[in-house]
Protein backbone atom coordinates (compact mmCIF):
# COMPACT_ATOMS: atom_id res chain seq x y z
CA UNK A 1 0.00 0.00 0.00
CA UNK A 2 1.28 3.92 0.15
CA UNK A 3 4.35 4.69 1.78
CA UNK A 4 5.19 8.25 2.18
CA UNK A 5 5.09 9.86 -1.12
CA UNK A 6 7.31 12.57 -1.95
CA UNK A 7 6.12 13.05 -5.18
CA UNK A 8 8.45 15.62 -6.95
CA UNK A 9 7.95 13.63 -10.38
CA UNK A 10 4.51 13.39 -11.20
CA UNK A 11 4.66 16.01 -13.27
CA UNK A 12 7.97 17.62 -14.92
CA UNK A 13 8.09 19.63 -18.10
CA UNK A 14 7.49 16.66 -20.02
CA UNK A 15 3.79 15.71 -21.85
CA UNK A 16 3.07 12.00 -20.99
CA UNK A 17 0.47 9.87 -21.99
CA UNK A 18 -1.28 7.24 -19.84
CA UNK A 19 -3.00 5.00 -22.62
CA UNK A 20 -4.55 1.74 -22.15
CA UNK A 21 -4.41 1.80 -18.23
CA UNK A 22 -4.80 -1.54 -17.91
CA UNK A 23 -4.87 -2.83 -13.75
CA UNK A 24 -4.24 -6.34 -14.29
CA UNK A 25 -1.24 -7.59 -15.59
CA UNK A 26 -0.62 -9.86 -18.58
CA UNK A 27 -2.70 -12.36 -20.38
CA UNK A 28 -1.08 -13.68 -23.04
CA UNK A 29 -1.97 -16.64 -24.83
CA UNK A 30 1.21 -17.80 -24.58
CA UNK A 31 0.59 -18.12 -20.44
CA UNK A 32 -2.24 -20.53 -20.67
CA UNK A 33 -0.46 -22.83 -17.81
CA UNK A 34 -0.72 -19.58 -15.39
CA UNK A 35 -2.88 -17.84 -14.28
CA UNK A 36 -4.53 -20.02 -11.50
CA UNK A 37 -5.71 -17.70 -8.63
CA UNK A 38 -4.51 -19.58 -5.47
CA UNK A 39 -7.45 -19.04 -3.73
CA UNK A 40 -9.38 -20.44 -5.82
CA UNK A 41 -8.00 -23.98 -5.59
CA UNK A 42 -9.97 -23.89 -2.19
CA UNK A 43 -12.64 -26.68 -2.65
CA UNK A 44 -14.73 -24.33 0.60
CA UNK A 45 -17.87 -25.67 -0.31
CA UNK A 46 -16.58 -29.18 0.57
CA UNK A 47 -15.44 -27.99 4.40
CA UNK A 48 -16.18 -30.29 7.02
CA UNK A 49 -15.65 -29.28 10.99
CA UNK A 50 -13.80 -31.55 13.21
CA UNK A 51 -12.67 -29.04 16.46
CA UNK A 52 -9.77 -31.29 18.15
CA UNK A 53 -9.09 -30.61 21.62
CA UNK A 54 -5.73 -31.12 21.07
CA UNK A 55 -5.59 -27.99 18.11
CA UNK A 56 -5.30 -24.52 18.37
CA UNK A 57 -4.78 -21.25 16.38
CA UNK A 58 -2.94 -18.47 18.58
CA UNK A 59 -3.13 -14.96 16.50
CA UNK A 60 -0.75 -11.70 18.28
CA UNK A 61 -1.47 -9.14 18.73
CA UNK A 62 -4.88 -9.26 19.37
CA UNK A 63 -5.27 -5.62 18.59
CA UNK A 64 -3.98 -4.35 15.53
CA UNK A 65 -2.44 -0.21 14.57
CA UNK A 66 -2.27 0.53 18.07
CA UNK A 67 -0.05 3.39 17.53
CA UNK A 68 -2.33 4.54 14.22
CA UNK A 69 -0.59 1.86 11.76
CA UNK A 70 -2.88 0.78 8.59
CA UNK A 71 -0.56 -2.04 8.31
CA UNK A 72 0.66 -4.59 10.46
CA UNK A 73 2.74 -8.27 11.20
CA UNK A 74 0.96 -10.86 12.72
CA UNK A 75 2.37 -14.34 14.92
CA UNK A 76 -0.26 -16.77 14.28
CA UNK A 77 1.25 -19.73 16.40
CA UNK A 78 -0.40 -22.56 15.94
CA UNK A 79 -0.22 -26.79 16.66
CA UNK A 80 -2.19 -30.47 17.12
CA UNK A 81 -1.37 -34.16 17.65
CA UNK A 82 -2.29 -35.22 13.82
CA UNK A 83 0.11 -33.21 11.80
CA UNK A 84 0.28 -33.54 8.14
CA UNK A 85 1.68 -32.01 5.41
CA UNK A 86 -2.07 -31.44 3.73
CA UNK A 87 -2.43 -29.37 6.77
CA UNK A 88 -2.96 -25.30 5.91
CA UNK A 89 -3.47 -22.20 7.87
CA UNK A 90 -6.23 -19.95 6.67
CA UNK A 91 -6.66 -16.10 7.18
CA UNK A 92 -10.49 -14.86 7.31
CA UNK A 93 -12.07 -11.75 7.44
CA UNK A 94 -14.55 -11.01 9.01
CA UNK A 95 -13.44 -13.17 11.85
CA UNK A 96 -16.75 -14.63 12.35
CA UNK A 97 -16.66 -17.32 9.29
CA UNK A 98 -18.64 -20.05 10.58
CA UNK A 99 -21.95 -19.15 12.28
CA UNK A 100 -23.07 -17.30 9.18
CA UNK A 101 -25.68 -19.58 6.95
CA UNK A 102 -25.11 -19.63 3.19
CA UNK A 103 -26.73 -17.67 1.25
CA UNK A 104 -29.46 -20.10 -0.28
CA UNK A 105 -32.77 -18.97 1.09
CA UNK A 106 -34.62 -22.29 0.59
CA UNK A 107 -31.97 -24.85 2.42
CA UNK A 108 -30.92 -27.48 0.48
CA UNK A 109 -29.82 -30.44 1.05
CA UNK A 110 -26.07 -30.37 0.80
CA UNK A 111 -25.63 -26.99 1.13
CA UNK A 112 -22.09 -26.14 2.37
CA UNK A 113 -21.40 -25.32 5.51
CA UNK A 114 -19.02 -22.64 4.59
CA UNK A 115 -19.40 -19.94 2.24
CA UNK A 116 -17.03 -17.45 3.22
CA UNK A 117 -13.37 -18.12 1.38
CA UNK A 118 -10.08 -16.76 3.28
CA UNK A 119 -9.17 -13.69 2.29
CA UNK A 120 -4.86 -15.73 2.36
CA UNK A 121 -3.28 -18.69 3.48
CA UNK A 122 -0.17 -20.58 3.78
CA UNK A 123 0.61 -24.20 4.58
CA UNK A 124 1.13 -25.30 8.21
CA UNK A 125 4.71 -26.85 7.03
CA UNK A 126 6.07 -23.47 5.61
CA UNK A 127 7.31 -23.27 9.23
CA UNK A 128 10.13 -25.69 9.80
CA UNK A 129 9.88 -28.97 11.42
CA UNK A 130 5.61 -29.00 12.05
CA UNK A 131 5.51 -32.37 11.02
CA UNK A 132 7.74 -32.99 13.07
CA UNK A 133 6.69 -31.48 16.44
CA UNK A 134 3.07 -30.66 15.46
CA UNK A 135 2.96 -27.32 16.03
CA UNK A 136 4.36 -24.01 13.86
CA UNK A 137 4.90 -20.04 13.75
CA UNK A 138 3.63 -17.98 10.39
CA UNK A 139 4.08 -14.61 10.10
CA UNK A 140 1.17 -13.16 8.13
CA UNK A 141 0.95 -9.13 7.00
CA UNK A 142 -2.57 -7.95 7.29
CA UNK A 143 -3.81 -4.00 6.27
CA UNK A 144 -6.95 -2.21 7.51
CA UNK A 145 -10.04 -3.34 5.45
CA UNK A 146 -12.28 -1.96 8.17
CA UNK A 147 -13.36 -5.86 9.42
CA UNK A 148 -11.52 -7.93 11.92
CA UNK A 149 -9.37 -11.49 11.02
CA UNK A 150 -9.44 -14.73 12.87
CA UNK A 151 -7.02 -17.82 11.79
CA UNK A 152 -7.81 -21.21 11.34
CA UNK A 153 -5.72 -24.73 10.76
CA UNK A 154 -7.64 -26.79 8.35
CA UNK A 155 -6.32 -30.30 7.59
CA UNK A 156 -7.24 -32.37 4.21
CA UNK A 157 -5.26 -29.78 1.71
CA UNK A 158 -7.15 -27.32 -0.36
CA UNK A 159 -9.18 -30.06 -1.90
CA UNK A 160 -11.40 -31.70 0.70
CA UNK A 161 -10.51 -28.90 4.13
CA UNK A 162 -11.34 -30.10 6.94
CA UNK A 163 -11.35 -27.28 10.36
CA UNK A 164 -9.85 -28.63 13.33
CA UNK A 165 -9.36 -25.60 14.90
CA UNK A 166 -9.95 -21.55 15.12
CA UNK A 167 -8.31 -18.62 17.19
CA UNK A 168 -10.05 -15.55 18.59
CA UNK A 169 -10.62 -12.95 16.38
CA UNK A 170 -8.21 -9.96 16.05
CA UNK A 171 -8.90 -6.32 14.60
CA UNK A 172 -7.72 -3.31 14.43
CA UNK A 173 -8.40 -0.28 17.18
CA UNK A 174 -10.22 1.95 14.23
CA UNK A 175 -11.42 -0.45 11.81
CA UNK A 176 -12.93 3.00 9.63
CA UNK A 177 -9.79 4.75 9.73
CA UNK A 178 -9.15 7.06 7.06
CA UNK A 179 -6.64 4.93 5.00
CA UNK A 180 -4.21 4.70 1.82
CA UNK A 181 -4.42 7.88 0.21
CA UNK A 182 -3.51 8.02 -3.27
CA UNK A 183 -2.10 11.37 -5.26
CA UNK A 184 -2.39 11.94 -8.46
CA UNK A 185 -2.39 15.31 -10.74
CA UNK A 186 -5.26 17.09 -11.30
CA UNK A 187 -6.34 18.54 -14.88
CA UNK A 188 -3.66 21.15 -14.36
CA UNK A 189 -0.11 21.47 -13.27
CA UNK A 190 -1.87 23.50 -10.56
CA UNK A 191 -3.85 21.06 -9.09
CA UNK A 192 -3.79 17.16 -7.24
CA UNK A 193 -6.57 15.19 -6.34
CA UNK A 194 -6.00 12.99 -3.30
CA UNK A 195 -7.85 9.77 -2.82
CA UNK A 196 -8.47 7.64 -0.24
CA UNK A 197 -10.60 5.10 1.43
CA UNK A 198 -12.67 4.89 4.52
CA UNK A 199 -15.28 3.07 6.72
CA UNK A 200 -17.24 6.47 7.15
CA UNK A 201 -19.98 7.12 5.10
CA UNK A 202 -20.39 10.82 3.93
CA UNK A 203 -23.71 11.19 6.43
CA UNK A 204 -21.70 9.66 9.39
CA UNK A 205 -18.52 12.35 8.72
CA UNK A 206 -17.33 14.85 7.28
CA UNK A 207 -14.25 14.27 5.01
CA UNK A 208 -11.88 16.72 4.26
CA UNK A 209 -8.33 17.26 3.51
CA UNK A 210 -6.69 19.60 6.09
CA UNK A 211 -3.19 20.78 3.37
CA UNK A 212 -0.78 23.63 3.84
CA UNK A 213 -3.22 25.87 5.91
CA UNK A 214 -6.27 25.66 3.80
CA UNK A 215 -8.44 23.16 5.31
CA UNK A 216 -10.77 21.93 1.85
CA UNK A 217 -13.60 20.16 1.69
CA UNK A 218 -13.81 16.62 -0.23
CA UNK A 219 -16.95 14.47 -1.53
CA UNK A 220 -17.73 11.17 -0.51
CA UNK A 221 -18.95 8.66 -2.94
CA UNK A 222 -20.86 5.36 -1.54
CA UNK A 223 -20.27 1.84 -2.58
CA UNK A 224 -23.04 -0.39 -2.06
CA UNK A 225 -23.44 -3.84 -0.95
CA UNK A 226 -25.37 -6.82 -2.80
CA UNK A 227 -27.93 -8.10 -0.25
CA UNK A 228 -26.97 -11.41 -0.28
CA UNK A 229 -23.59 -12.66 -2.16
CA UNK A 230 -20.55 -14.63 -1.56
CA UNK A 231 -17.01 -13.49 -1.77
CA UNK A 232 -17.61 -9.66 -1.86
CA UNK A 233 -16.42 -7.59 0.08
CA UNK A 234 -17.73 -4.15 1.51
CA UNK A 235 -14.95 -1.95 -0.28
CA UNK A 236 -15.29 1.04 1.70
CA UNK A 237 -16.03 4.64 0.72
CA UNK A 238 -14.02 6.04 -1.63
CA UNK A 239 -13.37 9.95 -1.11
CA UNK A 240 -11.43 12.44 -3.45
CA UNK A 241 -10.36 15.67 -2.39
CA UNK A 242 -8.79 17.98 -5.04
CA UNK A 243 -6.63 20.41 -3.75
CA UNK A 244 -6.11 23.57 -6.04
CA UNK A 245 -4.11 26.76 -6.81
CA UNK A 246 -0.78 25.05 -5.90
CA UNK A 247 2.63 27.52 -5.92
CA UNK A 248 4.48 25.56 -8.27
CA UNK A 249 7.30 23.68 -7.26
CA UNK A 250 6.44 24.20 -3.57
CA UNK A 251 6.55 21.26 -1.05
CA UNK A 252 2.90 21.10 0.50
CA UNK A 253 1.86 18.47 3.34
CA UNK A 254 -1.76 17.37 3.52
CA UNK A 255 -3.68 15.36 5.75
CA UNK A 256 -6.79 13.30 5.39
CA UNK A 257 -9.54 13.36 7.90
CA UNK A 258 -12.96 12.56 9.23
CA UNK A 259 -14.87 15.11 11.53
CA UNK A 260 -17.84 13.11 13.44
CA UNK A 261 -21.04 14.50 14.46
CA UNK A 262 -19.74 15.28 17.99
CA UNK A 263 -16.75 17.84 16.55
CA UNK A 264 -14.21 15.23 16.87
CA UNK A 265 -11.74 14.52 14.41
CA UNK A 266 -10.50 11.01 13.34
CA UNK A 267 -6.99 11.56 11.34
CA UNK A 268 -5.20 10.17 8.87
CA UNK A 269 -1.86 10.36 8.82
CA UNK A 270 0.41 13.15 7.40
CA UNK A 271 2.19 12.85 3.67
CA UNK A 272 3.88 15.05 1.70
CA UNK A 273 4.13 16.38 -1.78
CA UNK A 274 6.04 18.29 -4.47
CA UNK A 275 3.46 20.51 -6.37
CA UNK A 276 4.30 20.47 -10.06
CA UNK A 277 6.37 23.36 -11.92
CA UNK A 278 4.89 25.65 -14.20
CA UNK A 279 4.77 24.29 -17.84
CA UNK A 280 8.44 25.66 -18.97
CA UNK A 281 9.73 26.77 -15.63
CA UNK A 282 13.31 25.49 -15.04
CA UNK A 283 13.40 22.80 -12.58
CA UNK A 284 15.00 19.64 -11.48
CA UNK A 285 12.47 16.18 -12.58
CA UNK A 286 12.37 13.21 -12.32
CA UNK A 287 10.07 10.02 -12.56
CA UNK A 288 9.99 6.43 -12.70
CA UNK A 289 8.33 4.17 -14.85
CA UNK A 290 7.34 0.32 -14.92
CA UNK A 291 4.69 -1.75 -15.60
CA UNK A 292 3.04 -4.85 -14.69
CA UNK A 293 3.07 -4.97 -10.86
CA UNK A 294 3.36 -7.65 -9.57
CA UNK A 295 0.61 -8.76 -6.76
CA UNK A 296 2.69 -11.35 -4.60
CA UNK A 297 1.86 -11.28 -1.13
CA UNK A 298 5.30 -9.78 1.09
CA UNK A 299 4.72 -12.44 3.60
CA UNK A 300 4.74 -15.67 1.26
CA UNK A 301 1.26 -16.01 1.59
CA UNK A 302 -1.38 -17.41 -0.85
CA UNK A 303 -3.28 -14.64 -2.02
CA UNK A 304 -2.34 -12.90 -5.18
CA UNK A 305 0.03 -14.03 -6.01
CA UNK A 306 -1.14 -14.46 -9.82
CA UNK A 307 -2.40 -12.44 -12.52
CA UNK A 308 -6.10 -11.61 -13.43
CA UNK A 309 -6.73 -11.25 -17.11
CA UNK A 310 -6.09 -7.60 -18.55
CA UNK A 311 -7.71 -5.35 -20.43
CA UNK A 312 -7.41 -3.26 -23.51
CA UNK A 313 -9.63 -0.41 -24.40
CA UNK A 314 -9.98 0.95 -27.56
CA UNK A 315 -7.52 3.57 -28.05
CA UNK A 316 -8.95 7.08 -28.96
CA UNK A 317 -6.82 8.50 -32.16
CA UNK A 318 -8.22 11.96 -32.12
CA UNK A 319 -7.42 12.22 -28.18
CA UNK A 320 -4.15 11.48 -28.62
CA UNK A 321 -3.81 13.27 -31.46
CA UNK A 322 -4.83 16.55 -29.82
CA UNK A 323 -2.86 15.54 -26.93
CA UNK A 324 0.50 15.56 -29.18
CA UNK A 325 -0.38 18.18 -30.99
CA UNK A 326 -1.29 20.58 -28.16
CA UNK A 327 2.03 19.99 -26.64
CA UNK A 328 4.58 23.13 -26.81
CA UNK A 329 7.92 22.25 -26.86
CA UNK A 330 9.30 25.18 -26.52
CA UNK A 331 8.13 24.57 -22.89
CA UNK A 332 7.61 21.17 -22.45
CA UNK A 333 10.95 19.62 -24.24
CA UNK A 334 10.59 16.22 -23.60
CA UNK A 335 7.32 14.50 -25.24
CA UNK A 336 6.58 10.75 -23.17
CA UNK A 337 4.13 8.76 -24.18
CA UNK A 338 3.03 5.74 -22.10
CA UNK A 339 0.54 2.85 -22.56
CA UNK A 340 -0.23 -0.84 -21.28
CA UNK A 341 0.62 -3.09 -24.23
CA UNK A 342 3.23 -3.11 -26.86
CA UNK A 343 1.68 -0.24 -29.32
CA UNK A 344 5.75 0.08 -30.89
CA UNK A 345 8.20 -2.35 -31.18
CA UNK A 346 9.27 -6.02 -28.60
CA UNK A 347 11.59 -8.56 -29.14
CA UNK A 348 9.25 -11.33 -26.52
CA UNK A 349 9.47 -14.52 -27.83
CA UNK A 350 4.87 -14.56 -28.33
CA UNK A 351 5.29 -11.27 -30.62
CA UNK A 352 7.78 -12.83 -32.58
CA UNK A 353 6.16 -15.73 -33.09
CA UNK A 354 2.85 -13.72 -34.13
CA UNK A 355 5.32 -11.77 -36.93
CA UNK A 356 4.57 -8.83 -35.44
CA UNK A 357 6.97 -8.00 -32.59
CA UNK A 358 4.08 -5.39 -30.96
CA UNK A 359 0.33 -5.95 -30.27
CA UNK A 360 -0.88 -6.86 -33.62
CA UNK A 361 -1.60 -3.41 -35.68
CA UNK A 362 -0.51 -1.41 -32.90
CA UNK A 363 2.05 1.01 -34.30
CA UNK A 364 0.69 1.25 -37.78
CA UNK A 365 -1.98 3.90 -36.71
CA UNK A 366 0.46 5.55 -34.45
CA UNK A 367 4.04 5.61 -35.55
CA UNK A 368 3.49 8.46 -37.93
CA UNK A 369 1.66 10.67 -35.33
CA UNK A 370 4.67 9.84 -33.06
CA UNK A 371 7.21 10.86 -35.85
CA UNK A 372 5.27 13.66 -36.89
CA UNK A 373 5.12 15.02 -33.24
CA UNK A 374 8.62 14.35 -32.09
CA UNK A 375 7.91 11.41 -29.43
CA UNK A 376 11.18 10.93 -27.80
CA UNK A 377 10.68 8.00 -26.01
CA UNK A 378 7.42 5.69 -25.76
CA UNK A 379 7.23 3.49 -22.89
CA UNK A 380 4.53 -0.03 -22.63
CA UNK A 381 4.25 -2.58 -20.56
CA UNK A 382 2.88 -6.08 -20.41
CA UNK A 383 5.57 -7.79 -21.48
CA UNK A 384 7.45 -8.69 -18.30
CA UNK A 385 10.92 -7.93 -18.82
CA UNK A 386 13.23 -4.69 -20.34
CA UNK A 387 14.37 -3.95 -24.10
CA UNK A 388 15.24 -0.68 -25.31
CA UNK A 389 15.30 0.33 -29.09
CA UNK A 390 17.82 2.35 -31.34
CA UNK A 391 15.53 5.00 -32.46
CA UNK A 392 13.20 3.89 -34.86
CA UNK A 393 10.99 4.64 -37.37
CA UNK A 394 9.23 2.11 -39.63
CA UNK A 395 11.01 -1.15 -38.08
CA UNK A 396 14.57 1.10 -39.17
CA UNK A 397 17.10 2.26 -36.76
CA UNK A 398 17.50 5.90 -38.09
CA UNK A 399 20.58 6.31 -35.98
CA UNK A 400 23.97 3.78 -35.35
CA UNK A 401 24.22 5.61 -31.61
CA UNK A 402 23.47 3.66 -28.51
CA UNK A 403 24.42 5.98 -25.40
CA UNK A 404 24.53 9.64 -26.54
CA UNK A 405 22.11 10.91 -28.65
CA UNK A 406 22.42 15.00 -29.66
CA UNK A 407 21.15 16.90 -32.06
CA UNK A 408 18.06 16.63 -34.17
CA UNK A 409 15.94 14.36 -33.19
CA UNK A 410 14.57 11.29 -36.04
CA UNK A 411 12.76 8.47 -34.64
CA UNK A 412 11.49 7.48 -31.25
CA UNK A 413 13.09 5.16 -28.94
CA UNK A 414 10.79 2.85 -27.69
CA UNK A 415 11.35 1.05 -24.18
CA UNK A 416 9.68 -1.89 -22.52
CA UNK A 417 9.41 -1.40 -18.81
CA UNK A 418 6.96 -4.51 -17.44
CA UNK A 419 9.47 -5.62 -15.30
CA UNK A 420 7.21 -4.30 -12.31
CA UNK A 421 7.09 -7.65 -10.74
CA UNK A 422 4.65 -10.05 -12.60
CA UNK A 423 5.92 -13.47 -13.74
CA UNK A 424 9.11 -12.63 -16.36
CA UNK A 425 8.72 -12.57 -19.82
CA UNK A 426 11.02 -14.57 -22.76
CA UNK A 427 12.55 -13.28 -26.29
CA UNK A 428 12.80 -14.61 -29.11
CA UNK A 429 16.08 -16.22 -29.71
CA UNK A 430 17.27 -13.97 -33.01
CA UNK A 431 17.36 -10.34 -31.56
CA UNK A 432 15.95 -7.71 -34.25
CA UNK A 433 18.37 -5.58 -35.58
CA UNK A 434 16.58 -2.47 -33.64
CA UNK A 435 16.77 -4.29 -30.54
CA UNK A 436 19.31 -2.40 -28.32
CA UNK A 437 19.32 -3.78 -24.88
CA UNK A 438 17.09 -6.89 -23.53
CA UNK A 439 17.38 -7.94 -19.60
CA UNK A 440 14.82 -10.58 -18.70
CA UNK A 441 14.75 -9.44 -14.76
CA UNK A 442 12.36 -7.22 -12.70
CA UNK A 443 13.39 -3.49 -12.64
CA UNK A 444 12.28 0.22 -13.69
CA UNK A 445 13.45 3.23 -15.66
CA UNK A 446 14.57 6.64 -13.89
CA UNK A 447 13.91 9.52 -16.25
CA UNK A 448 16.21 13.10 -15.01
CA UNK A 449 15.06 16.02 -16.93
CA UNK A 450 18.14 18.04 -15.60
CA UNK A 451 17.09 21.06 -17.57
CA UNK A 452 15.38 21.87 -21.36
CA UNK A 453 18.17 19.98 -23.04
CA UNK A 454 19.73 17.58 -21.07
CA UNK A 455 17.64 14.37 -20.33
CA UNK A 456 19.02 11.25 -18.65
CA UNK A 457 17.64 7.59 -19.28
CA UNK A 458 18.62 5.19 -16.57
CA UNK A 459 17.19 1.35 -16.43
CA UNK A 460 17.99 -0.19 -12.88
CA UNK A 461 17.64 -3.87 -11.68
CA UNK A 462 14.95 -3.91 -8.83
CA UNK A 463 17.34 -6.32 -6.98
CA UNK A 464 20.23 -4.15 -6.56
CA UNK A 465 19.61 -0.95 -7.90
CA UNK A 466 21.74 -0.45 -9.80
CA UNK A 467 22.02 1.19 -13.45
CA UNK A 468 22.33 -1.68 -16.11
CA UNK A 469 21.54 0.59 -19.43
CA UNK A 470 21.45 4.21 -20.13
CA UNK A 471 21.69 6.85 -22.08
CA UNK A 472 21.57 10.61 -22.59
CA UNK A 473 19.95 12.61 -24.93
CA UNK A 474 20.91 16.19 -25.46
CA UNK A 475 19.25 18.78 -27.92
CA UNK A 476 17.64 22.14 -27.50
CA UNK A 477 14.38 22.95 -29.05
CA UNK A 478 15.71 23.67 -33.02
CA UNK A 479 16.20 20.24 -32.91
CA UNK A 480 12.97 19.43 -32.60
CA UNK A 481 11.56 21.36 -35.18
CA UNK A 482 13.78 20.03 -37.73
CA UNK A 483 12.19 18.48 -40.86
CA UNK A 484 12.70 14.72 -41.11
CA UNK A 485 11.23 11.52 -42.26
CA UNK A 486 7.14 12.31 -42.33
CA UNK A 487 7.51 14.94 -39.34
CA UNK A 488 7.21 17.68 -41.77
CA UNK A 489 6.20 16.13 -45.05
CA UNK A 490 5.36 12.12 -45.89
CA UNK A 491 8.72 10.17 -47.27
CA UNK A 492 9.31 6.32 -46.91
CA UNK A 493 12.03 4.50 -45.66
CA UNK A 494 11.98 1.73 -48.06
CA UNK A 495 15.04 0.72 -49.67
FE1 LIG B 1 -0.99 -6.71 -19.42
Amino acid sequence: MMGRRRSGGVAMAVAALLLLAAAAASASPASTLEGFQPLSKIAIHKTTVDLHDSAYVRATPALLGDQGEDTEWVTVKYGWANPSADDWIAVFSPADFLSGSCPNPSRYPGEPLLCTAPIKYQWANYSANYLYWGKGSIRFQLINQRYDFSFALFTGGLENPKLVAVSKPISFKNPKAPVYPRLAQGKSYDEMTVTWTSGYDISEAYPFVEWGMVVLSGSGAAATAPARTVGWREPGFIHTAFLRDLWPNKEYYYKIGHELSDGSIVWGKQYTFRAPPFPGQNSLQRIIVFGDMGKAERDGSNEFANYQPGSLNTTDRLFIEHCLSTVDRKHQPWLIFAAHRVLGYSSNSWYADQGSFEEPEGRESLQKLWQKHRVDVAFFGHVHNYERTCPLYQSQCVSGEKSRFSGTMNGTIFVIAGGGGSHLSDYTSAIPKWSVFRDRDYGFVKLTAFNHSSLLFEYKKSSDGKVYDSFTVDRDYRDVLSCVHDSCYPTTLAS
